[in-house]
Order: C-alpha cells, then sequence, then structure tokens
C-alpha cells in the first residue's frame, strides 16, 4: 500500500457531475499552498489531461502503460505549467480496463503502480472515470478520502445510495476502501442546485447522505461559474484564470479544509 501522500478520489457513476472539475481545480489550490500534488487521470476520455494543458494524442506514454504493461509510473509523470504534476490518459486506457478484468491483482493494480511514486506528494488526486468499472474500482482502492461530485439534478439521493453499496462490495472484496469525505453539489449552468429542492439548504441531502452513510456527511456547494470552461479551455486551474470567481472560491476552501486537517493529523 503506497504511503506519504493523501489520496482523494473524485467519483461517481454518472458522467458530467463535476468530477474532473473539481479535481483539477482543487489540485491547483493545494499546489498553490506550496503542496506537492499528484493528478491521476484515469479516465479514457482524459478530460483531466487535456485540463492541464496536455494533449492526450502527444503526451507519450500514459497510464495504458503502468496498468497494462507494468511500466513505473514515476516514467508517465508529466509536470504541467502550474506545476501540478500528471499521469496522463488517453483512450487507449479504455482497453487496459479490459486486460485488468483476468488479473489476479485487477482491484489493486493502481495501488501497486502509485507505490512508485507516493512519498513523492502530499495530496494524489485521482480523476475516475464515470460508470462503477475497474478503472473506476481502483480509484476508490487506493483512496483514502472521497468526494461525490453530484450534479444539480434530482437524482442525487438515488446515486448516494448505488455509491453505498459499491463501497459494500469494495470493502468486502479488498478489506479496504474511502472514508467519504464530502459530498460536492456542482450548479448546473443555470447556477440552480435542484437537488436541494431549489433553496439555498444543504439539508436534505446532508440528511439523507447522512442515513445512506450511516454518519455525518458534509456537503459543499460549488457554484457554476463561466471561467471553469475558460480555465479547461487553457489548459489551466481555475485559480490561474479567475481566482475571484464563486467556484474557485469554494475550491479555496476545500483546499484550506486539507490542508488544515492536513496540520493537524
Ligand atoms: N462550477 C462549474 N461552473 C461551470 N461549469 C462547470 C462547473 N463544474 C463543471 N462544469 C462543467 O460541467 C461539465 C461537466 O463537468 P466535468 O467536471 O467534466 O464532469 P465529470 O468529470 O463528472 O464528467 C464540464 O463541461 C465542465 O466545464
Ligand atoms: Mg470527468
Amino acid at each position: 500500500m503506497p504511503t506519504g501522500a493523501r489520496r482523494i478520489a473524485f467519483a461517481h457513476h454518472k458522467g458530467g457531475t463535476g468530477k474532473t472539475t473539481s479535481c483539477l481545480n482543487l489540485a491547483g489550490c493545494l499546489q498553490a499552498r506550496g503542496r506537492r500534488v499528484l493528478v491521476v487521470d484515469m479516465d479514457p476520455q482524459a478530460h483531466a489531461t487535456s485540463g492541464l494543458g496536455i494533449d492526450p494524442a502527444t503526451a507519450g506514454e500514459n497510464l495504458y502503460s503502468v496498468l497494462a504493461e507494468g511500466r513505473p509510473l514515476s516514467q508517465v509523470v508529466l509536470e504541467t505549467e502550474s506545476g501540478v504534476h500528471l499521469a496522463p490518459s488517453s483512450l487507449d486506457l479504455a482497453g487496459a480496463e479490459v486486460l485488468l478484468q483476468s488479473r489476479p491483482d485487477r482491484l489493486q493494480a493502481l495501488a501497486r503502480a502509485l507505490g512508485d511514486v507516493a512519498s513523492r506528494y502530499e495530496f494524489i488526486l485521482l480523476d475516475s472515470p464515470p460508470g462503477s468499472g475497474l478503472l473506476m474500482l481502483n480509484c476508490l482502492a487506493v483512496a483514502d478520502l472521497l468526494a461525490v461530485p453530484v450534479d444539480s439534478g434530482v437524482f442525487a439521493r438515488e446515486s448516494l445510495k448505488s455509491l453505498h453499496l459499491l463501497l459494500g462490495d469494495l470493502r468486502e472484496a479488498t478489506g479496504a476502501g474511502p472514508r467519504l469525505w464530502r459530498i460536492l453539489v456542482v450548479a448546473n449552468r443555470r447556477g440552480l442546485f435542484e437537488s436541494l429542492g431549489g433553496g439555498a439548504s444543504t439539508n436534505g441531502l446532508q440528511r439523507d447522505a447522512g442515513t445512506i452513510f450511516g454518519g455525518a456527511v458534509p456537503v459543499s456547494r460549488i457554484p457554476y461559474s463561466s471561467a471553469v470552461v475558460e480555465a479547461q479551455r487553457r489548459g489551466l486551474p481555475l485559480r490561474r484564470v479567475s481566482p475571484g470567481s464563486a467556484a474557485n472560491r469554494a475550491y479555496e476552501r476545500l483546499a484550506d479544509m486539507l490542508t488544515s486537517e492536513d496540520r493537524h493529523g
């Protein structure tokens, strides 16, 4: 099991809930606090890779070589313009998922790979693909904290139930699994928080999450900011493009929480 870095997975089986956005922008905020940060792009769609300014098609070797061919992770990690380090992805990674199926260590392939670099970082942020396939499960299996971005639709509660079941299955299979760190309710284009009943309160979702997960689960809201898309287009974390945007301020607060939790053990 890798040691050293705090490992946070951004996971949810639905696409488009704000996993990649949250992973990258929190990475940018942590890096700006002087922390050594690695983003691991486990999604064959490679949005975290392109979102850090790296073209997946020309990045060279990526996580496919690591997971399918056993290449050391340190050999594929790149330093991106913002200073955040990246283990890049590409469409090939979908093939690694198929190869992993027949391996006895299929749930621990990423954990083993991270052992090579974990001591170099304070934070390792894992951008999970949607679905509940092996790439997603590998992210959960290696994480010690789980951030669950949910979109502001009305199905947030149902999706938390499925995630809870999945974590139970994983714990049964591996004896480990992440602690649910927080739910991030990411605003949709209209800036509404529908899962919160259209109101400002996160109480309903928080209560539901508490019932499902059997304990208090903090909920943070990430407001809509048009600069999010601009930052992704420019291949930079949001704080480098629009530090004062509402979304960035939300990610700064999350970074403060993580770094102070860090200091206080
Ligand atoms: N806070 C936000 N403000 C504006 N747009 C956002 C915000 N969060 C996410 N988006 C946009 O929503 C879309 C889906 O987000 P993304 O992070 O790619 O989701 P996922 O990784 O879960 O599929 C992207 O186009 C992204 O730019
Ligand atoms: Mg994504």
